[in-house]
């Protein structure tokens, strides 16, 4: 094995328990943090004879976790009868995109992704549109035009300063009456039993932030809260929050 391969190991093996791996010909701009092989998660998920997005709710998460959060999140966002268009950011599998699709059937499905080596997955879902991805903005979706602008497990492992950025973006996009929806690693996630198992694993990767400082941020950015959802992740749990634009 090189000495690349051997330290990519090494850093893997910190990573695993988070749902994260350093994959080749990954970016070095920090706002784009790395996520899983597509080709490896892919086969192991062939082996254990599951669907990429079962096997991925299991492994970094739980069984059932991205029905939960899909389901939790469409009941606060409350769409109405017809969705015309959907953004994600960071969708990596699609497995929030796959169900948000079938339970909302919009008329397009815009996502911003980082991982190329994705794409190829995520291209396969009905009325995708791939936008140009710089792992800082949402440039290419027009102003209060999306009934819902979302991301899942992003906000709690890049750095906070990009996530400020997104949640601007996000609010820039959607239109009056549309919502916004991410989880977030906050007070109310962070117990005994959650801070030990970051602390044995060296779980330097996690990133806090603020709840009442972040609800009142959005707050000044027209944002009023819906309602929230705790959402399993390996070795602890992430607020889901569910937000209407006024
Ligand atoms: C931890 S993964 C979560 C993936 C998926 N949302 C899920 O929960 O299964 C974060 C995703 O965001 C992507 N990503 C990382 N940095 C990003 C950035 N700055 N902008 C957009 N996407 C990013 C990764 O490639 C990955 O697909």
């Amino acid at each position: 094995m090189s000495a690349l391969g051997a330290v990519r190991g090494g850093v893997n093996r910190v990573l695993r328990p988070f749902g994260v791996q350093v994959v080749r010909g990954h970016s070095d701009d920090p706002a784009i943090q790395p996520y899983v092989s597509a080709r490896r998660t892919r086969a192991a998920a062939r082996r254990a004879g599951v669907s990429v997005e079962d096997y991925l709710d299991r492994w970094s998460a739980a069984p059932g976790a991205t029905a939960e959060t899909v389901d939790a999140l469409l009941r606060l966002a409350d769409l109405g009868e017809h969705v015309e268009r959907v953004c994600e950011i960071g969708a990596g599998s699609g497995r929030y995109a796959a169900r948000v699709i079938a339970a909302t059937h919009p008329d397009t499905y815009e996502i911003y992704e980082t991982a190329e080596d994705w794409l190829p997955h995520l291209r396969s879902l009905p009325n995708m549109v791939e936008q140009p991805t710089d792992g800082h903005t949402l440039s290419a979706t027009a102003t209060e035009s999306v009934d819902l602008v979302h991301a899942h497990k992003l906000f709690v492992y890049i750095p906070l300063v990009v996530t400020l950025g997104y949640l601007d973006e996000m609010a820039r996009v959607v239109r009056p009456g549309g919502a916004v929806a991410f989880d977030v690693v906050n007070e109310n996630c962070l117990d005994d039993a959650m801070t030990k198992n970051w602390v044995s694993s060296g779980a330097t990767i996690y990133g806090m932030i603020s709840r009442t400082w972040l609800l009142d941020r959005m707050a000044q950015r027209g944002m009023s809260l819906l309602g929230s959802h705790f959402i399993p992740l390996s070795g602890g749990q992430t607020e889901l929050l569910v937000f209407r634009r006024v």
